[in-house]
C-alpha cells in the first residue's frame, strides 16, 4: 500500500503546485494526472523499475505497450530513431492534441515501456497541467489511462482514486477532461499512416493533412478482442461495465420503441435499468413511460443519463465513461445505450461502446 498524495489544481496558478509531483516522477514515482482525453498513470519513460510501478499499480498485462507523453519536440528525439516527413507535417497539425503517433523507437527506450516491440507510441497532450508537469520532470512520461485494468478510462479526478488510491504516489486532480475518449492511436512507420484506435482526429482529417490514411480492419470489427491484434491494446478486454449493456441502432422510432420494450420487461423482471439516451428520442420516450408507468416505479427502476443531442456527438463522448462508471454506482443491471453513426467522433464513440457491450449491438 502507497501513500497517495492528492493534490487538486485549478486553472491558474499550477506551476508552482505541480513542482512536488514534477519531483515525484523525476525520482521514479508514479503520478496520475489529466489530460484532454482522458486521465494518465504516469511515471519517467526512460526508468524501468518506474515503468514496473505503473503495470502493478493497474495490474495490467505487461505485453500492452503505454505511451509516452513529451512536452515540446526536443524530447522527441530521445525516443524516436525514424521520423517520416508525412508525419512531421501530421505532428505539426495536430500536437498538442489528442493524437498518439507510432514511431520506430531509440534504443534508450526501455522495451518495458512498448511491451517488447521495435516501436514506441508518442503523445504530446494538450492541456496545461499535462505539459507542465511533463516539463518540470525534465523527462518524457509514460502513461496508460489511469484506471484499473479493465475499468473505463477515467475522466475525472476522483475515478482515478476509486481505481488507484494506495497504488500510486500521487494523484492530481484537475477536475473534468474535455475529450472524454481515449487519443487516436495512428501508426506513422509504414508507407501511409494506419488508425489502430479511433479517436477524435478522424481518418478525414487525417487524410486531409496527407492525402491516405489507412484504418487497421481490428478497429471496425466486433470481434477484435479475438484477433491477433497489431495494437497489442485491442486483444484486451476494456471498458465493460459491471451491468449487461446493450447498444441500439437504427431510426427514432424503431429504436424508441426497442428501448421501450426492453426496458418494460427488465421491470419486470425486477431490474435496475440506465438509458443513454439522446434528446430527440428521450422527449418521446419519456412520455410513453408516463404513460404507463407509476412514478414510483419508473423512478425504483430506471436512471436516466442524457447524452444530448444526436447531432451533436461530442457531449456523449465526454461523458460516456463517467455515464458507465455511475450506472454501475447506482447498481444497474441493465444499460440500454442510443448507438451513433459511426462519422466524426461518432466513431471512436462507437468504438467504444462495441467494447464496452462486447459486440451487443442491435441494428434495429
Ligand atoms: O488518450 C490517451 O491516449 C490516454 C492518455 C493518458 O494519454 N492514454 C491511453 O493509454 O489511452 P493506454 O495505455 O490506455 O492505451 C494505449 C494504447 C493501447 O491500445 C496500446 O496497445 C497502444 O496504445 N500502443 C502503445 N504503444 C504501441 C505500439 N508501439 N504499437 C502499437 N500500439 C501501441
Ligand atoms: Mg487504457
Amino acid at each position: 500500500m502507497k501513500e497517495t498524495m492528492i493534490l487538486k489544481v485549478s486553472d491558474f496558478a499550477f506551476e508552482e503546485k505541480l513542482k512536488i509531483p514534477a519531483k515525484m516522477l523525476a525520482e521514479g514515482k508514479t503520478v496520475a494526472f489529466p489530460t484532454e482525453t482522458v486521465y494518465g498513470l504516469g511515471a519517467n519513460a526512460l526508468d524501468e523499475s518506474a515503468i514496473s510501478q505503473i503495470y502493478a499499480a493497474k495490474g495490467r498485462p505487461s505485453d500492452n505497450p503505454l505511451i509516452v507523453h513529451i512536452a515540446d519536440l526536443e524530447m522527441l528525439e530521445v525516443l524516436v530513431s525514424e521520423i517520416k516527413p508525412y508525419a512531421k507535417a501530421l505532428m505539426a497539425a495536430f500536437w498538442p492534441g489528442p493524437i498518439a503517433f507510432i514511431f520506430k523507437k531509440s534504443d534508450r527506450v526501455p522495451t518495458s515501456v512498448t511491451g517488447g516491440l521495435d516501436t514506441v507510441a508518442v503523445r504530446m497532450p494538450d492541456h496545461e497541467v499535462a505539459r507542465a508537469l511533463i516539463r518540470l520532470s525534465g523527462v518524457p512520461v509514460a502513461a496508460p489511462s489511469a484506471n484499473l485494468s479493465g475499468k473505463p478510462s477515467p475522466t475525472l479526478g476522483r475515478f482515478v482514486a476509486e481505481d488507484l488510491f494506495g497504488r500510486v504516489d500521487c494523484i492530481i486532480d484537475g477536475g473534468a477532461v474535455s475529450v472524454g475518449l481515449e487519443s487516436t492511436v495512428l501508426d506513422v512507420t509504414g508507407e501511409i499512416p494506419v488508425i489502430l484506435r479511433p479517436g477524435k482526429i478522424t481518418k478525414e482529417a487525417i487524410s486531409e493533412v496527407v492525402g491516405a490514411c489507412d484504418v487497421d480492419a481490428a478497429t471496425e470489427s466486433l470481434s477484435e478482442v479475438t484477433m491477433v491484434a497489431k495494437s497489442p491494446g485491442m486483444k484486451y478486454k476494456h471498458y465493460a461495465p459491471n451491468a449487461t449493456l446493450h447498444v441500439y441502432l437504427g431510426d427514432a422510432m424503431g429504436v424508441v420503441k426497442a428501448m421501450y420494450e426492453k426496458t418494460e420487461a427488465a421491470i419486470r423482471a425486477n431490474q435496475k435499468v440506465a438509458l443513454f439516451v439522446v434528446d430527440e428520442e428521450w422527449c418521446v420516450l419519456e412520455k410513453l413511460f408516463e404513460n404507463t408507468l407509476s412514478k414510483a416505479d419508473f423512478d425504483k427502476h430506471v436512471v436516466v443519463f442524457s447524452q444530448g443531442s444526436i447531432k451533436a456527438l461530442d457531449r456523449y463522448a465526454s461523458q460516456l465513461f463517467r455515464d458507465l462508471r455511475d450506472a454501475d454506482a447506482h447498481g444497474c443491471d441493465l444499460i440500454l445505450a442510443r448507438g451513433v453513426e459511426a462519422e466524426g467522433i461518432g466513431k471512436a464513440l462507437m468504438n467504444r461502446l462495441i467494447k464496452a457491450s462486447e459486440g451487443s449491438v442491435f441494428k434495429i
